[in-house]
């Protein structure tokens, strides 16, 4: 097929099954409703054929703004090497203007964005299965409503951007568990459906004790369920992880346009991401 004949087009609810069967080809859990809470979360773009059919995505997820995570970037194994994914990613950029932008490349996407000047800063571990029975960790409680405001404000301190409108769409879909100390919340948690089970994400703490003890709390209380947890390599919880039955299973690179200095770069409070998606 030519180039000519794909058309780009504003990302839609109509595009949502042609999406969730672009991302079941490169085996990628999503499911409808998770591209719907990334859609609910982005603007973005699809490529669609001269049939109508969606040929290729890309979704521009805005924290406030402070920075845009470009996520579910995909073109069809048919039409891939002609251009398409470079023009997808044009597309993000006009959508997240001055935002400094972020994202997690696979293998695949990693020469594209080279090209197009993002830089490496980190490595993404991806850990799921099913975790053995857990004892409920002393420490951490399920937050309530009240506590809202004080994780949204945890949150961006940890992450350095504002994901309210992320937090929000997991109060609607999930759980979230805090660790309180002397009144005030030190660390958060939150778990939620996603792909082939749940993910716990993000998980933000002081301490890699502070993390395993919120990581646990939701493990405890699903013996046999099957949870999946995205951690950067510096924040040292993978080997752990793999301990308790979360395997290791794949990943990718943190990559930034423009390049970060080594301050900007460290969220060592950041010990899982919402996903590899999200970030
Ligand atoms: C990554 C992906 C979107 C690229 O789409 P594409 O339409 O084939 O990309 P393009 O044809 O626009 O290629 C863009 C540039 O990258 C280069 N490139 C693409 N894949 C490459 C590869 N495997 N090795 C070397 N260079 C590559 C091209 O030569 C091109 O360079 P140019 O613009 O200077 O000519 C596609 O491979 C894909 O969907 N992969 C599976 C899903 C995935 O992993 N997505 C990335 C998620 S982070």
């Amino acid at each position: 097929m030519q180039q000519g004949d794909i058309e780009i087009q504003d990302f839609g609810q109509d595009h949502i099954e042609g999406a969730v069967a672009l991302s079941r080809q490169e085996n990628w859990p999503h499911r409808p409703q998770d591209w719907q809470m990334a859609l609910q979360l982005s603007s973005g773009a699809v490529a669609l054929d001269d049939q109508g059919r969606v040929t290729g995505t890309i979704l521009v997820t805005p924290y406030g703004a402070d920075c845009a995570m470009i996520n579910m970037v995909i073109v069809d194994r048919n039409v891939r090497g002609k251009g398409l994914g470079r023009r997808l990613m044009e597309q993000a950029f006009a959508l997240a203007g001055q935002r400094p932008l972020r994202l997690v490349a696979t293998a695949d996407g990693m020469p594209l964005y080279q090209k197009l000047g993002f830089v490496a800063s980190g490595a993404i571990l991806q850990h799921q299965g099913k975790v053995a029975a857990f004892g409920l960790p002393e420490g951490v409680e399920a937050a309530s409503a009240d506590d809202l405001a004080d994780i949204k404000a945890l949150d961006r301190d940890a992450y350095g951007a504002d994901r309210e409108a992320l937090i929000d769409a997991l109060t609607e879909r999930g759980e979230f568990a805090v660790i309180r100390r002397n009144g005030a919340i030190e660390a958060y948690a939150a778990i939620r459906p996603f792909g082939r089970g749940e993910v716990i994400g993000p998980v933000i703490a002081g301490s890699a004790g502070d993390a395993k003890a919120l990581i646990g709390f939701f493990a405890a209380s699903r013996p046999g369920a099957f949870l999946r947890v995205d951690t950067d390599s510096r924040t040292g919880i993978a080997g752990w992880l793999a301990e308790i039955g979360l395997t290791h299973v794949g990943g990718g690179v943190a990559m930034d346009r423009p390049a970060k200095n080594g301050a900007e770069q460290a969220r060592p409070k950041v010990y899982a991401l919402a996903n590899q998606a999200l970030g």
